[in-house]
């Protein structure tokens, strides 16, 4: 494929559930269905490098392109690609809320890291595309971390297995693996969420959460859905950010109480995931969910999903 074979490319990525429970900053799954969208463009030297701004949640974000996470990732890809001189304008439909804890700045990054490689000749994987959107996190909260990017990019359920080297693997999961994400109509930003965390943890809860994390991977690859169910507790993020979330507690055990293998905060919250097997009990623990944010006061939505679902994908690009 030639250079510049394209003028224009759209790409959309997915929100994305991250941490997954007892998976810290290590493991995300993409969710179908919900996403941002962004169109690079080649343009020439000296236009308006802003971000041009369209979508539900367009007018809330920042234009300046050294602001805006699609911006960021973009101009990182240009730079390490040794494409400094070519100019791409990004528009971007900002379709998730912020501070959702669905992924909302990753989907923004990861379509536009996406979208740039694509118009210029597809020269790198879509697992090499990861530390560009990266810093789109960077820029968003303070921390760039791969467990919303990786996910939204690639698709699927994603474990970072190392940040430094970047080793990311990908899991595949149980066909009637679902999930549910509720997101209750509160925002909290994901660089308040990580301040609050303890700084250090005990060997003795370093050791628990190990295991769970590794139960967790061996039951998603042997379908096992019972040690799913022992595997999915946190204890690192979850018993400080609980607080956060109004009704939670209520949540996590009516979910179980009604079929739900386990449940938790998706990313830094305010959403809350739950993972269950078969479409139907997903969505019935789904409406539990939403009432339970609906006594509490709080205006919700819910988005259903399997695991092994899509990541980025091009929606049309222009010759
Ligand atoms: N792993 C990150 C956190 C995800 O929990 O802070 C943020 O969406």
């Amino acid at each position: 494929m030639n250079l510049k074979q394209y003028k224009s490319v759209t790409a959309f990525a997915p929100a994305s559930v991250a941490n997954v429970g007892c998976g810290f900053d290590i493991m995300g799954f993409a969710i179908e269905g919900i996403g941002d969208r962004v169109t690079v463009s080649l343009q020439e030297e000296g236009m308006n490098s802003e971000v041009t701004l369209s979508g539900p949640f367009g007018k809330i974000i920042p234009s300046a392109r050294k602001k805006n996470t699609a911006g960021v990732a973009v101009d990182a890809f240009l730079n390490a690609t040794g494409n400094h001189n070519i100019h791409l304008g990004i528009s971007l439909e900002k379709n998730m809320p912020l501070g959702s804890g669905m992924g909302s700045s990753a989907s923004s990054s990861a379509a536009a890291v996406f979208a740039a490689n694509y118009l210029l000749g597809n020269k790198l994987t879509t697992k090499e595309l990861i530390p560009f959107a990266m810093e789109g996190e960077r820029i968003a909260c303070g921390s760039a971390h791969a467990d919303n990017v990786a996910p939204a990019l690639l698709g699927g359920f994603v474990l970072i297995r190392s940040y430094s080297p970047l080793d990311i693997v990908q899991v595949k999961c149980p066909a009637d693996l679902f999930a549910v994400v509720v997101h209750p109509h509160i925002e909290l930003h994901t660089s308040d969420a990580r301040r609050i965390l303890k700084k250090e943890i005990t060997v003795t809860e370093a050791i628990k959460q190990s295991a769970n994390t590794a139960g967790f991977m061996v039951a998603l690859l042997s379908e096992d859905f019972d040690l799913l169910k022992r595997s999915m507790h946190d204890l690192i993020a979850e018993p400080r950010r609980t607080q956060l979330i109004p009704g939670f507690e209520e949540i996590r055990s009516s979910a179980y109480k009604s079929g739900a293998i386990g449940s938790g905060i998706s990313g830094s919250g305010p959403s809350v995931f739950a993972l269950c097997r078969g479409e139907k009990t997903t969505r019935e623990v789904a409406t539990i969910i939403g009432h339970i944010f609906s006594r509490n006061g709080l205006n919700n939505e819910s988005f259903v999903s399997k695991l092994n679902s899509p990541g980025a994908y091009i929606i049309s690009a222009e010759k």
